[in-house]
């Protein structure tokens, strides 16, 4: 493809747009997905910020987040994992642009005429003394015009930093790229829900092993493996795909549960050794699934799946050899651990310390750290501990988001 340079000036946004499309393609999780069809978005128009709702039975869920102006890394990352949701109705901006299916541009959210079917909601902006002014909302749709959910862009800026309406190239592009961006988040969505049906298979043998265990499980380590590599100073884009790969491969990491007999999964009460050394071939019974290694995500499920219950100081299993009970296995410890599975080690024991299971009861917060404290360089890495009390306030609103029902 030719350089934007060298094409004609209106060709331009278009190129913009299929570049945007195709680096989208390659992501395979809805959450990253969303997140760059944002920033792209936002970029384009110049726009402060912006959000994105999707559609759930019947409803629009708050879905993602962005704003420059009120937000920095940690607290835009709590927000992420806000839940409340919207009706498909004409009473709001957002729901009317999901019933007419059309692109709405609003020149000033506070002086709409009383006429029109819709107000917009001063909620948000009388809680954090925002100003909303411009408005372009536009509808995600998929193939035969299928509601996917409800794009908001807000406050597009000049060239000086002032809020202007959305221009004619902003409501013009950026619905054209929505359109194709919506089948991308379709796929994420699919993509998750595979996962989830997954688990939903081994959760209908271990019924202590919840769809929410996964999900929490999955975003402890999605933030901390964001910064983690933030500290090193990875770039954006590295940090969320991999990101978006760490999320759903730690959905997987007890996958291979499923061939542990029920007599074991479900006792009731502590495991006899013999009980236990079959208990830990789960690690071994699940990276079996992922033996061809057909992507980065299948890498980096069976890196976490056979290396969760590994510690850092070698004490932990399966270690070197396909079988963890023979005598001459060799441990594997510190970073030959990999990062993966060293981040998906400390998201796992805290939940499954602050969770009820068919041996034990849910503990108090306090003990659930005091345990991460104490284990900091003998089970976990300490470094990724110290991650995990950096970004406290994430991982409670990840605990909020995702409750066991
Ligand atoms: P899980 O229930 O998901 O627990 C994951 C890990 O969290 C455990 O790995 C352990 O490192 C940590 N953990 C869980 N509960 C406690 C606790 O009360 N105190 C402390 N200090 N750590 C805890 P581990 O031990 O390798 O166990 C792997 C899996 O084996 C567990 O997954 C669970 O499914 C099963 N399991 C372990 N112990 C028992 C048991 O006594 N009874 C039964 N029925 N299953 C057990
Ligand atoms: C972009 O190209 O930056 C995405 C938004 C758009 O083009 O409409
Ligand atoms: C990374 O190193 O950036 C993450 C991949 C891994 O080591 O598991
Ligand atoms: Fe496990
Ligand atoms: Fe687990």
């Amino acid at each position: 493809m030719p350089d934007d340079r060298e094409c004609p000036k209106d060709q331009a946004p278009v190129l913009t747009i299929l570049r945007n499309i195709d680096e989208i393609n390659n992501l395979n999780d809805v959450d990253s997905i969303l997140d760059k069809i944002l920033l792209d978005s936002r970029e384009f128009a110049n726009a402060d910020a912006g959000s994105i709702f999707l559609v759930e039975d019947n409803h629009l869920t708050f879905s993602y987040v962005q704003n420059d102006t009120l937000f920095d890394e940690q607290t835009s990352q709590t927000a992420l994992y806000q839940n409340f949701t919207l009706p498909i109705s004409e009473q709001s901006i957002v729901g009317y642009v999901a019933k007419t299916k059309k692109s709405l541009s609003i020149p000033d959210a506070y002086d709409i005429s009383p006429t029109l079917p819709y107000a917009f909601n001063k909620d948000f902006d009388n809680k954090s003394g925002y100003r909303t002014t411009s408005l372009l909302t536009i509808p995600l749709l998929a193939q035969e015009s299928r509601l996917v959910g409800v794009m908001q862009l807000i406050n597009a800026r000049d060239d000086s930093g002032k809020t202007v309406p959305f221009s004619n190239d902003d409501t013009t592009y950026v619905p054209l790229f929505c359109n194709n961006a919506a089948v991308a988040i379709e796929r994420g969505i699919m993509n998750r829900e595979l996962i989830l049906r997954m688990m939903r298979m081994a959760e209908l043998r271990d019924p202590m092993e919840t769809g929410a265990h996964v999900q929490r499980v999955g975003a402890f380590c999605a933030e901390m493996y964001g910064a983690w590599a933030a500290r090193r100073g990875h770039k954006p884009k590295e940090i969320k795909r991999q990101r978006d790969n760490i999320r759903l491969a730690a959905m997987l990491h007890d996958i291979g549960k499923v061939g542990i007999p029920d007599a074991i999964l479900k006792k009731p009460a502590k495991l006899t050794p013999e009980e236990y050394a079959v208990m830990q071939q789960h690690t071994l019974l699940g990276a079996r699934l992922f033996n061809n290694e057909r992507s980065n995500l299948d890498a980096m499920s069976k890196e976490i799946i056979l290396g969760h219950h590994e510690r850092w100081d070698g004490a932990g299993y399966p270690g070197r050899t396909a079988d963890p009970a023979t005598p001459d296995n060799k441990p594997i410890m510190g970073e030959e651990i990999p990062l993966s599975a060293r981040i998906c080690a400390v998201a796992d024991v805290f939940d499954a310390l602050a969770s009820a299971r068919s041996y034990k009861e849910a503990y108090p917060e306090e003990k659930c750290l005091r345990i991460l404290e104490e284990k900091a360089g003998s089970h976990f890495d300490p470094e990724i501990v110290e991650i995990f009390f950096e970004i406290f306030d994430v991982i409670k609103a990840i605990q909020r988001r995702f409750q066991d029902t």
